[in-house]
């Protein structure tokens, strides 16, 4: 009888840019302190992209590369590559070709995926399916963002939560029943107004007025986002746990978006997780949007033990949010 085939994670990369902006940078920009910043959002400093030219695919091509050398593969060994962002090199064509061109992939197809902050989830979940099938043997799963690109550093609202970073793994077939266990995603467009860019789209193409008006930058209306992520990802994370008949004590780590320590708290306190099991480093990135979940896998790969049972979770525009449950592989 032949085995099921599992999507394991055989490979993690991650990757931020070096330049600095510090909640204390931030109070001489916008009317902020680093206490507010700090009490509200867990946040100290984020990091930001520089560099004339510079998009989401020079952050997500050193991730990638990372991810590459310690699998010991060559970029032409990728069959598949998914990225995960709001914030393209361009409109079109899509940042994974451009990323498979900077990093010589040139037996890949790939394509980019959008759905904010749970992107990675919703790409994690795709690329597992890709493999499950049988047709594909490498498939590389990317969250990158270059938030800062939308960012209206005047606004106080926005400019303190968000920075720039990429993660990436690599998915290989598992007959052991290691890797991706299950997902549940969802989304809700009615929650489209709260969390959005206004212009730049079809419906409001660039304008000298929208351009005038900022409408190019990402708009939050903060709390309103706060009240439905806070049940959004908690919910969801409890019902993944139910339905595969685990409670807190079975999970090794909670891996959750990180936009706002609050909302990792509630999931955590919903799961029943003591604040050892959760990764956190939103304290020095910020909200990197697609980014987040696989940097923290980057970050805490030497902590991870194979067999280990981990939650992702995330919560974001949208709406979107998920849960997945991945057995880890290394
Ligand atoms: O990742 C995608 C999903 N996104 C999220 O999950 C984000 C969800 N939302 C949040 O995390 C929070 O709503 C924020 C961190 C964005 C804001 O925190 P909040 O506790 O909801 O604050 P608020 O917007 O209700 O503002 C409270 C007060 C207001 O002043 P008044 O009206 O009480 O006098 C704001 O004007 O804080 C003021 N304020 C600030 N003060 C200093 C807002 N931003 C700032 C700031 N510095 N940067």
């Amino acid at each position: 009888m032949t085995k099921k085939i599992t999507a394991a994670i055989t490979a993690v990369g991650g990757y931020a840019p070096e330049d600095v902006l510090s909640n204390f940078d931030l109070e001489k920009m916008v009317d902020t302190n680093d206490e507010w910043i700090r009490t509200r959002t867990g946040i100290s400093e984020r990091r930001i992209l520089k560099g004339e030219g510079k998009g989401t695919s020079d952050l997500a091509v050193p991730a990638i590369q990372i991810l590459l050398d310690k699998r010991g593969i060559s970029a032409e060994e990728i069959d598949c590559l998914i990225i995960a962002t709001v914030t393209p090199d361009m409109v079109f064509p899509a940042t994974a070709n451009i990323v498979c061109h900077k990093l010589g992939a040139k037996n890949a197809w790939g394509f980019d995926l959008e759905a904010a902050c749970s992107g990675f989830l919703y790409a994690l979940t795709t690329g597992a399916a890709l493999i499950e099938s049988g047709r594909y043997k490498k498939v590389v799963v990317c969250g990158a963002d270059n938030m800062t690109s939308i960012v209206d550093y005047s606004d106080r609202n926005t400019c303190i939560l968000f920075g720039d970073a990429a993660g990436a793994v690599l998915l290989e077939p598992n007959t052991e029943g290691y890797g991706v266990q299950d997902s549940l995603l969802r989304s809700d467009g009615s929650g489209a107004d709260f969390l959005y860019m206004k212009a730049g789209g079809s419906r409001r193409p660039a304008s000298v007025e929208t351009v005038m008006n900022k409408e190019h930058y990402a708009f939050q209306e903060g709390p309103s986002v706060f009240k439905f992520a806070v049940k959004g990802m908690a919910d969801i994370s409890a019902e993944l746990l139910e339905k595969n008949n685990l409670t807190g004590d079975d999970i090794a780590w909670l891996v959750p978006h990180q936009a706002n320590l609050r909302i990792i708290d509630a999931t955590a306190n919903r799961m029943g997780l003591p604040k050892e099991k959760v990764m956190i480093n939103i304290q020095k990135y910020g909200n990197t949007t697609a980014a987040t979940i696989p940097l923290c896998l980057y970050e805490w790969r030497n902590q991870l033990n194979k067999g280990d049972n981990i939650v992702l979770a995330a919560f974001g525009g949208g709406f979107t949010w998920g849960a997945t449950l991945v057995k880890w592989a290394l």
